[in-house]
């Protein structure tokens, strides 16, 4: 049986990789295969421990044919997997939910804090040299514990540790998703919304919906123009839950005042448009890039992969 990684793991990651029975190869390149590179790693394999950009769909499911029994996606989000293509192949396919929330709940709110108190253009202005000296109206941002409102579209485990984070600072919480109305959800102050309701009302709005059919420019020119004109929209969830250029549009004749990215629609292209605002803070897709957090990821989709090729139940499925 043979094992197909397709990018090299965290150290802490990589040392279980000795535990599964059967050989492993991980992928060698420098960064993430090519389309022939997957489809070539991914012949008669057991099993595929993949990531997020890499597109599992027929083909590759074909390609490792018959013998093909997991896969494991080390990442909790599965929108780079033809679930259908797999469950008709009878092939499980697993993701790594749980030990990732707290690191994306802080890489939030540090895009939270970035772009409310504009720390991306105060690097910019202090590095480039640009004369300053402290004064009463330089750089003012927005006071999060002022009594401002943070909106979570899809509030999940993830939106649940941003929850905790704003009730730190003193936000008021509204949430979009069936959670919302949990007692768990209540008991960190936060009050159900419907999307329409959260937008009006919140001076930030952060998404932390998966990427589905239903989901797919959740957030476009309507609803931008729906938000407060200060308002600020972060996105850790993945880029095409946002119509781009609706945005790129919406930050430059200040119908919302910033954004914070980790996601981009079609990345790792950014719309060229973001790279020319001052009022847009960008990172390349590292939400759940804690140390301990990524050794979690790797152990748990080993952890899975193991379980199946021993004939057990996988530990975290994607539920169908
Ligand atoms: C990362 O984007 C993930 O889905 O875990």
């Amino acid at each position: 049986m043979r094992v197909f990684v397709t990018r090299q793991l965290t150290d802490g990651a990589a040392s279980a990789m000795g535990d599964l029975p059967a050989s492993v190869e991980v992928f060698e390149g420098g960064g993430a295969p090519d389309r022939s590179e997957l489809l070539e790693g991914a012949r008669g394999a057991a099993a595929l421990l993949t990531m997020v950009t890499d597109e599992v769909d027929e083909a590759v499911l074909d390609a490792a044919g018959d013998d093909l029994r997991i896969v494991a996606n080390h990442a909790v989000g599965v929108d780079n997997i033809d679930l259908a293509a797999a469950a008709e192949r009878g092939v499980v396919v697993t993701h790594t939910p749980g030990v990732l929330d707290e690191a994306v709940a802080d890489l939030t709110f540090g895009l939270v804090l970035a772009t409310s108190r504009r720390i991306g253009e105060a690097d910019r202005m202090v590095r480039s040299g640009t004369p300053w000296v402290w004064g009463p109206r330089v750089l003012i941002g927005l006071d999060l514990s002022a009594g401002a409102t943070l909106g979570i579209v899809g509030l999940g485990r993830i939106g649940m540790a941003v929850a905790r984070r704003a009730r730190a600072f003193g936000m008021r919480i509204l949430a979009t998703g069936s959670r919302a109305s949990s007692a768990e959800a209540r008991d960190l102050g936060v009050e159900p919304a419907d999307l329409g309701a959260l937008l009006d009302a919140s001076d930030v709005v952060s998404l932390h919906c998966p990427l589905t059919d239903s989901t797919r420019h959740l957030i476009g020119a309507a609803e931008l123009r729906r938000m407060r004109p200060g308002a600020i929209l972060i996105n850790t969830a993945r880029g095409r839950v946002v119509d781009e250029a609706a945005l790129v549009a919406a930050l430059g004749d200040g119908t919302i005042a910033a954004a914070g990215l980790d996601v981009f629609e079609h990345e790792p292209q950014v719309h060229p448009g973001l790279l020319k605002l001052d009022n847009v803070v960008l990172a390349p897709h590292i939400g759940s890039a804690g140390e301990a957090t990524r050794d979690r990821m790797g152990q748990l989709a080993i952890d899975n992969i193991a379980a199946v090729l021993t004939g057990k139940d996988p530990l975290t499925p994607v539920s169908a």
